[in-house]
């Protein structure tokens, strides 16, 4: 079992932390291979709570290593407030490894991506502000600071002079906005070297020589499936590849290294921010799973948009992923209904569909046919086995397993590590 991944099957906060921190006492790496502070991972360890934006969710684990891989952007003020943060808390950061490859996120990203979404107005994706579209697209445009240069400052500055001649021009003439200047750039990233040439590897190398020996290496997600920027409700999604071929570009880490692929799977469905969402309820029983589940954003505080489960969604990530696995979480959230609804397929224009159609104005007119499961009262929370769960729920849970497409190897039913039912092992 040399690597495996473990990715968002919707549209992220199904619960990637908990899944992640899990596993990471049984594995020796865990490894974030794209997105960046946009991302809010939760992980309950008895009676404390973290909240992990950036840092891979086994830096909890003290025999594992965790690394920010090259297809992350790394926002160095965060980065390093995280990690202090972590440190007080008593958390060992030491092993952490950071790609010389990745990405910077800078001060004019963050601007640009909040100057950009005004200018939509109406047509906002509705990001997280933390500048992740902006440096993914320097990125792309061969314009981007990579890790490693901060420690060459005449690539530093030349890299900084090539980015902002243009954004300058967009800045002041565009947004009407003050330019920024180089200089100032320069002096902030110089100013992170040191506190982090200490973290800086060639990742690539260390992860595909641990496979190599034997060791285990798992890939945590952030986002989702549906935030993908190519397989996702473009425009409506993050600017990375969240889904599982990510994991390879993200890393340097090649397809045939991977033997397992855990989909990260919510009882419901939720998004944050704009964009298509068939199965979203905006009455009662919207307002009562946004309660009950506690969703609201770990990284901006926004109210979570709620719905029904949605088995054509779980299906396309059965696909898109090539899943092996389901993680089915926050099932202790439905307890209480009488009856819950699942959506198994869409109606379009009259006609009934049961895969995600790949035109985004099929998606937009998509209405949920919904099939109606039974409900259970009793509290799951102790359950520590599939028999320990009430009739319906167990059948609830079947019913997923048959209509997503893959099997669900383990159950959340409430936040903590030991809050799960594991069904079958993922090493
Ligand atoms: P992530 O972004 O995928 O890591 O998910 P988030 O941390 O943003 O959101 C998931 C939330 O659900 C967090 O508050 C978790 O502590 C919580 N959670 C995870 N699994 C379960 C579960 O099985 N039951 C309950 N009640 N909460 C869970
Ligand atoms: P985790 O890892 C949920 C959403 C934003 C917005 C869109 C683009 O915690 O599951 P961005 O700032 O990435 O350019 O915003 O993507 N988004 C998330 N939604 N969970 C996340 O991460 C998200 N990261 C980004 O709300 O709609
Ligand atoms: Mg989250």
């Amino acid at each position: 079992m040399p690597a495996l991944v473990l990715l968002g099957a919707q549209w992220g906060d199904e619960g990637k932390g908990k899944a992640t921190d899990l596993l990471g006492g049984s594995v020796d790496y865990v490894v974030r291979y794209q997105g960046g502070n946009n991302a809010g991972h939760t992980v309950v360890v008895g009676d404390q709570k973290y909240a992990l934006h950036l840092l891979p969710s086994g830096i909890l684990s003290p025999g594992c290593t965790p690394v920010i891989g090259n297809g992350v952007v790394v926002d160095p003020a965060v980065l390093l407030s995280e990690l202090s943060g972590l440190a007080e808390r008593g958390v060992d950061t030491s092993k952490l490894l950071i790609s010389g490859n990745a990405h910077l996120i800078t001060p004019y990203h963050t601007t640009l991506d909040k100057v950009s979404e005004r200018f939509l107005g109406k047509r906002k994706i509705g990001t997280t502000g933390r500048g992740i579209g902006p440096a993914y697209a320097d990125k792309i445009n061969r314009v981007g600071i990579r890790v490693q240069d901060l420690f060459d400052e005449s690539i530093l500055r030349q890299k900084a002079e090539a980015a902002l001649d243009f954004k300058n021009q967009v800045l002041a003439k565009l947004y009407n906005r003050r330019a920024i200047a180089v200089d100032q750039v320069v002096e902030e990233l110089l100013g992170y070297a040191d506190q982090l040439s200490g973290y800086v590897a060639d990742t690539t190398l260390v992860l595909n020589n641990a496979i190599d020996q034997g060791q285990v290496v798992l890939f945590e997600g952030g986002q989702g499936t549906l935030l993908d920027v190519d397989h996702g409700t473009y425009p409506f999604v993050t600017s990375s590849n969240p889904t599982a071929g990510g994991a390879c570009t993200g890393t340097g880490v090649g397809p045939t290294k991977i033997s397992r692929v855990i989909g990260i799977l919510k009882a419901y469905t939720t998004r944050v921010g704009a964009g298509p969402f068939p199965t979203e309820l905006l009455d009662e029983d919207g307002e009562k799973l946004r309660t009950i589940g506690g969703e609201r954003g770990v990284t901006t505080g926004r109210d979570r948009r709620c719905g029904w489960f949605d088995a054509v969604i779980a299906r396309y990530a059965t696909r898109v992923n090539g899943l092996t696995d389901f993680f089915l979480t926050k099932l202790d959230v439905l307890t209480g209904w009488e009856r819950i609804p699942v959506c198994v397929a869409y109606e379009i224009d009259g006609k009934r569909v049961e895969e995600l159609p790949y035109s985004q104005t099929d998606f937009h007119h998509a209405t949920p046919i919904y099939e109606t499961l039974p409900g259970w009262s009793e509290d799951i929370t102790q359950a520590k086995t599939f028999d320990d769960l009430p009739k319906n729920a167990q059948k609830y849970v079947q019913a997923l397993e048959e209509m997503s497409g893959a099997p669900i190897s383990a159950i959340g039913v409430g936040p903590g590590r030991d809050e799960t039912i594991q069904i079958n092992s993922f090493l």
